[in-house]
């Protein structure tokens, strides 16, 4: 089966396409047929090494598929059930994966493979930042980075339908009506506006109630000044590089903020955390509380172009690659 694999840390080059030949699955383990894989920012740590993973290895979080073949004290699914998932063993960009079975959960009729491959991680990322990290109430006011990205197209959407008032950040001007289909009140183009200041604009000096930067060290400082008093700071990700040490007197006490970094792995450590998350995602997306588009579709061989493009900040929402 053709798989991407990468033998040293680098950029978009690094990802190589081989043909190699798949184990059968152990015990607890299923074969599943790759229909569709989720790119995600978080393929790029693994790429660069920002995030250190062994070497060699696949690449890819989050993909749906078929099983195709089951291990023998399997007891949760079936050879035919239509199935994806968003956590270790990396490796979804394959055309085949060998996955535990308490990582993975059925996929609902009704959800494409396409749409499943892009809403596990990346749904249930939103799912837990606006409902257990911070329980998103009617008439927050929330400031999400990115918001035209693959995440910001689920999350500000869905942020939007549970009442709060959105505030998105783009990093172009032809981003700006993408992030208000998105569901954002409110775009600031942020390579052209100071976002602090606009924010104050809209909101006043009291500031927002919650966060969520996943843009990292560029916006970091800028998205504590926008809290108000006892807000809630949410770090969960680096596309601009990692923040790595924050100074707890100026930037938490100052206005006794809450602060997290949380990862998926947080939130999905029981299988019941697992399912019920995904459980929300997908009455989410079949009820339509969110909206959800793919944005481009790539070829396995095209993963380098995938993270080329994603990295030069072109993708607004969620893209897919195709085995
Ligand atoms: N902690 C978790 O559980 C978790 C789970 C999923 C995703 N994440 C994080 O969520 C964030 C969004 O993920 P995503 O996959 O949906 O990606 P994405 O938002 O589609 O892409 C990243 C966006 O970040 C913005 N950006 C700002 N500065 C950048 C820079 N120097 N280089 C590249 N991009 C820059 C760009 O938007 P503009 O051009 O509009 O600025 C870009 O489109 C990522 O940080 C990811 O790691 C975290």
């Amino acid at each position: 089966m053709k798989t991407i694999k990468i033998e040293k840390f680098g950029g978009p080059e690094v990802l190589v396409i081989k043909d190699v030949e798949i184990r059968k699955p152990g015990p607890k383990e299923v074969l599943i047929k790759n229909l569709s894989i989720g790119l995600n920012y978080i393929d790029v740590y693994h790429r660069s090494g920002l995030y250190p993973i062994p070497l060699p290895s696949g690449i890819g979080l989050e993909a749906c598929g078929i099983i195709e073949e089951i291990g023998s004290d399997v007891k949760l699914f079936k050879v035919g059930d239509r199935v994806t998932h968003a956590s270790m063993p990396i490796g979804a960009y394959s055309e085949k994966q060998i996955i535990p079975e308490e990582k993975l959960v059925i996929v609902p009729d009704g959800v494409s493979n396409e749409i499943a491959s892009c809403i596990t991680l990346k749904g249930i990322t939103a799912e837990y930042l606006l409902h257990r990290t911070y329980k998103l109430k009617k008439g927050d006011k929330v400031l999400y980075h990115a918001a035209a990205g693959g995440l910001g197209q689920i999350l500000c959407s869905w942020a939007n339908s549970l009442g709060a008032e959105v505030i998105g950040t783009v990093g172009s001007k032809s981003k700006e009506e993408i992030a208000k289909k998105n569901g954002c009140h409110h775009v600031i183009n942020y390579s052209e506006k100071n976002f602090v200041e606009e924010v104050e604009k809209i909101v006043g000096k009291n500031g927002v109630d919650v966060v969520y930067d996943g843009v990292g060290i560029k916006t970091f400082k800028g998205s504590i000044e926008t809290l108000k008093i006892r807000g809630m700071m949410v770090a969960f990700g680096n596309a601009s590089g990692y923040v790595d040490t924050i100074d707890v007197k100026k930037d938490i006490n100052a206005k006794g903020l809450f602060f997290t970094r949380p990862s998926i792995a947080h939130y999905t450590v029981k299988r019941e955390e697992l399912e019920e998350s995904a459980k929300k995602v997908f009455d989410a997306v079949l009820s339509k509380k969110f909206n959800i588009e793919i944005s481009k579709k790539y070829m396995l061989k095209d993963a380098g172009q995938a993270h080329k493009d994603l990295e030069a900040r072109l993708l607004t929402g969620p893209a897919v690659i195709i085995p």
